[in-house]
């Protein structure tokens, strides 16, 4: 197989959610944000706009809200996630500047921004916010009330990153032939 330091990134990232104190380079912080800069979006529209949290007060804001998500297990480790991480990005997108795909372009944002993480030697745990459903009182409501985020944003995700306080548990991936077809859908 083919292998290349992208290629080793996409292999070898893993979602952590146990985190250092230790503060975070400015530097590494700049690459970080400078890679959601570069994500493609719908006709160059780049609708992300990306809120960056150290304040303790307002982690502890975000991990109770964020502590109420379905799973009892994931909601634990988001909420370890956001405690624990010495800086959160929260990643949003403006439904205005591109009405038809905010959602994927926000999405590549946040695939660049944990890739990029961990090509510095750091981790993050990826936290999805955007709720599908619309609903009134969602996560995705109360963070927006939470952090004045205007009503025409979606709120993408939450992005946790910091050093690695724990070892990463490679997970299971299907193999690729239970998803790759040939020219058409299900053709083997
Ligand atoms: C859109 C999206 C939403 C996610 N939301 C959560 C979440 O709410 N809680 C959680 O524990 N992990 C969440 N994750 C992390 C996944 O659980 C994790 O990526 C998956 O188990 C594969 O593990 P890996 O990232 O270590 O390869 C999310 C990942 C993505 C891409």
């Amino acid at each position: 197989m083919l292998s290349n330091s992208i290629l080793r990134a996409i292999q070898d990232r893993r979602s952590i959610y146990k985190f250092k104190s230790k503060e975070i380079e400015h530097e590494k912080i700049d690459a970080i944000i400078e890679a959601a800069r570069w994500a493609p979006s719908w006709i160059n529209t780049q609708p992300w706009h990306i809120i960056l949290i150290k304040n303790e007060e307002t982690k502890h804001q975000l991990s109770k809200v964020v502590g109420t998500l379905v799973g009892i297990k994931a909601a634990h480790y988001t909420r370890i996630a956001i405690e624990e991480a010495p800086i959160i990005f929260i990643i949003t997108v403006d439904t205005k500047k591109d009405p038809y795909h905010c959602i994927e372009d926000g999405v590549a944002a946040t695939q660049n921004m944990a890739l990029a993480s961990h090509s510095l030697g750091l981790a993050s745990y990826w936290i999805g916010v955007f709720d599908i459903s619309g609903e009134t009182g969602s996560i995705e409501e109360q963070i927006k009330k939470l952090l004045n985020i205007p009503g025409e944003h979606r709120v993408i995700s939450i992005l946790p990153v910091g050093i690695a306080d724990m070892k990463s548990v490679k997970k299971d991936r299907k193999e690729t032939s239970e998803f790759i077809y040939y020219e058409k859908f299900g053709k083997k």
